[in-house]
């Protein structure tokens, strides 16, 4: 059985006073519940903000991302190390915003998920359509591309390592969210390339859904079996809807 997922990404906003109110109410409302279980990824600046509220409280701390290298001649990056010493269990890797704002290659990406491990970093490793790729029907190719790629000479040997969020980029702030059906379509395309990938632990690891996930859709969403949790970002920066969200999906 495959534990529920939850992750807040929080993106380029709140500064750290900010973060921390909103880290505490949260830690506060998912308190004393059995649950999913539950991250929060705020900017680089507000981890140690965000770590301090959420001492004690079982929701745990990511980032929304990091260096391919472990140390080094890379201004303005962050070595995984880093996140390890500010408390980070998480990191996002690959999403959307990074690949098309960032021109994150595939390389960059694996190269970023194999730091992670090195570490002991947990990576959520991102993929997802774009619009003209679902018209022309190139989903399947295009999330099983990106994930072989993604993965080249990775090994695994414990499936709660990495974690996959699928996210379709016209879903993401869009308030568009694909149907359940294609969701756990995509979700076992993406339990597919992990067997081939990592064989039958594939079969234990979490794939998580992103993209417009809120309060109104988040048990549709959840109804599908092979969707393991979700990724939020707009309805995160929110306690009252971030909270819902947990708590139905720790009912489902
Ligand atoms: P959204 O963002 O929930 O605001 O669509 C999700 C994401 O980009 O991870």
């Amino acid at each position: 059985m495959r534990k529920k997922l939850v992750i807040a990404n929080w993106k380029m906003n709140l500064i750290s006073g900010q973060a921390h109110t909103l880290a505490s109410a949260i830690a506060r409302g998912v308190a004393g519940r059995e649950g999913p279980d539950v991250v929060i990824t705020p900017s680089f600046t507000s981890l140690g903000a965000v770590a301090s509220a959420l001492e004690g409280s079982g929701v745990e701390l990511g980032a929304q991302n990091v260096s391919w290298a472990d140390s080094g001649e890379l201004t303005g990056e962050v070595a995984p190390a880093m996140l390890v010493d500010a408390g980070c269990r998480w990191v996002l890797v690959g999403h959307s915003e990074r690949r098309s704002v960032f021109s994150e290659s595939q390389t960059m990406i694996r190269n970023k998920v194999a730091a992670c491990m090195r570490a002991g970093l947990i990576p959520v490793l991102c993929v997802g359509e774009t619009a003209e790729e679902k018209g022309s029907g190139k989903t399947e190719r295009i999330v099983e591309s990106q994930l072989t790629n993604s993965l080249i000479d990775i090994d695994l040997a414990n499936p709660g390592g990495l974690v996959v969020a699928y996210e379709p980029v016209w879903a993401i702030g869009t308030g568009e969210v694909p149907l359940a059906g294609d969701v756990e379509l995509v979700h076992g395309i993406v339990r597919d390339t992990l067997a081939g990938t990592f064989g039958l632990i594939a079969g234990e690891m979490r794939i998580i859904y992103g993209g417009s996930v809120s309060v109104d859709n988040i048990a549709m969403l959840l109804t599908a079996p092979d969707v393991d949790g979700v990724l939020v970002g707009g309805s995160s920066l929110q306690a009252e809807s971030f909270v819902r969200i947990v708590r139905v999906a720790g009912e489902i």
